[in-house]
């Protein structure tokens, strides 16, 4: 498959932080347009529905992911450097982006936006990114159907890249998405769930995702065929690690802000884990850690939550420091992430990743 480097650095340079913030936003504009095409429909109230996607389109992080991925694992040295390919990888820093890697940017997103479709369905929830869900705007019917065709296209472009690899496994990681969503379904209402469970649960429902957006972006610019060398399967190995850990963060934090977010500024319904019966990581602390009379208190309030004990389960959250905790908790997870790519030789792609790792915990959207 051709290279077309959107900004094509001279033979054995690397790009510095603008160049990286420049070829990353190229990239992605070729991602939106891999992504609508692949979603194309000759019906038009397919293609409408297809349109409403756009207004879901947030931050690409997994898309960015990839490729900032792709382009530190292509700094020259970047596995160990006694393996036997870091010459090799000196020929790989001018290509810079293969097609691929917009492939499985673009596959990435799909796969997060038909699993945000259908989310917004299991959760009854009627706004995302401050606009009408699908479900909300055409009900649940079509909304399930048409997260169906999302995942499937997403497949189908997929199937197009030359080595089954990815494929592979990203049909893994939509098994695993789904039995962590499942999983999570199970213990709806289950007063009695406890941390690594919950850890099980956001590992697989966000975590995989990210952690094979990481996991992939590294392959590609390692060379499928080149895996089989230790140094080079060690280190997308360790871009897959570096994913999941920042996906459980991730998750933490959307957590954290369901409970203390402001809706103007999330642009999705609040305070909707509780009434779902979703026991997030500060209300698993919580219920651990408080006295008998508290926890029976605040038992109570989750049995019969609404918007009005929102405040009352703030306040009762604070008395355990169960915020604190899953504030640090995601903390900890972040800068297990970083060390595991803090070996990689410097570049503007890594201190790229190392910058959005840290956001990931300071967001407030
Ligand atoms: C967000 O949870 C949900 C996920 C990260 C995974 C959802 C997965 C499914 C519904 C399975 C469908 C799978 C496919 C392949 C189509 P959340 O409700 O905590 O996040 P939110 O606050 O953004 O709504
Ligand atoms: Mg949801």
């Amino acid at each position: 498959m051709s290279s077309h480097p959107p900004r094509p650095a001279a033979s054995g340079t690397l790009p510095d932080l603008g160049e990286i913030a420049s070829l990353l936003e190229v990239a992605l504009r070729r991602v939106e347009t891999t992504f609508d095409r692949a979603l194309q429909s000759d019906l038009p109230p397919v293609q409408r529905l297809v349109a409403h996607l756009e207004t879901y389109r947030g931050k690409m992080l997994r898309p960015s992911l990839v490729i900032l991925s792709g382009l530190a694992a292509a700094t020259p040295g970047s596995s160990s450097p006694s393996s036997p390919n870091s010459s090799l990888r000196h020929s790989i820093a001018p290509s810079l982006l293969s097609d691929a890697h917009i492939t499985i940017a673009a596959v990435c997103e799909m796969i997060h936006m038909a699993t945000l479709v259908h989310d917004d369905v299991l959760d009854e929830a009627d706004i995302r990114r401050q606009g009408a869900t699908v479900n909300r705007l055409r009900g649940n019917e079509a909304a399930v159907v048409l997260g169906d065709y999302v995942f499937s296209a997403a497949y189908r472009l997929c199937a197009t890249l030359p080595s089954q690899q990815a494929a592979l496994l990203i049909g893994q990681t939509g098994m695993t998405l789904c039995a962590g969503e499942l999983l999570q379904l199970h213990h709806r209402e289950n007063f009695s769930i406890d941390e690594p469970t919950y850890f099980e649960i956001v590992k697989r429902k966000t975590g995989s995702l990210i952690a094979v957006a990481c996991k992939l972006g590294a392959m590609q610019s390692l060379g499928v065929a080149r895996l089989s060398e230790p140094g080079d399967s060690h280190l997308a190995d360790r871009f897959e690690q570096f994913g999941l850990k920042l996906g459980v963060a991730f998750q933490i934090q959307d957590d954290l802000l369901d409970l203390t977010g402001d809706q103007g500024v999330v642009g999705k319904p609040l305070r909707k884990d509780a009434e779902l019966g979703k026991l997030t990581l500060p209300v698993i602390h919580h219920l651990a850690t408080a006295t008998p009379q508290r926890r029976g208190q605040t038992l109570q309030l989750l049995e019969d939550f609404g918007p009005a004990a929102a405040k009352k389960l703030l306040e009762a959250l604070d008395s355990t420091r169960s915020i604190d905790h899953a504030h640090g908790a995601a903390r900890e997870l972040v800068a297990g992430a970083k060390a595991l790519l803090k070996d990689l030789p410097e570049s503007a792609a890594k201190a790229t990743l190392m910058a959005m790792a840290d956001q990931v915990v300071s967001r407030a959207s």
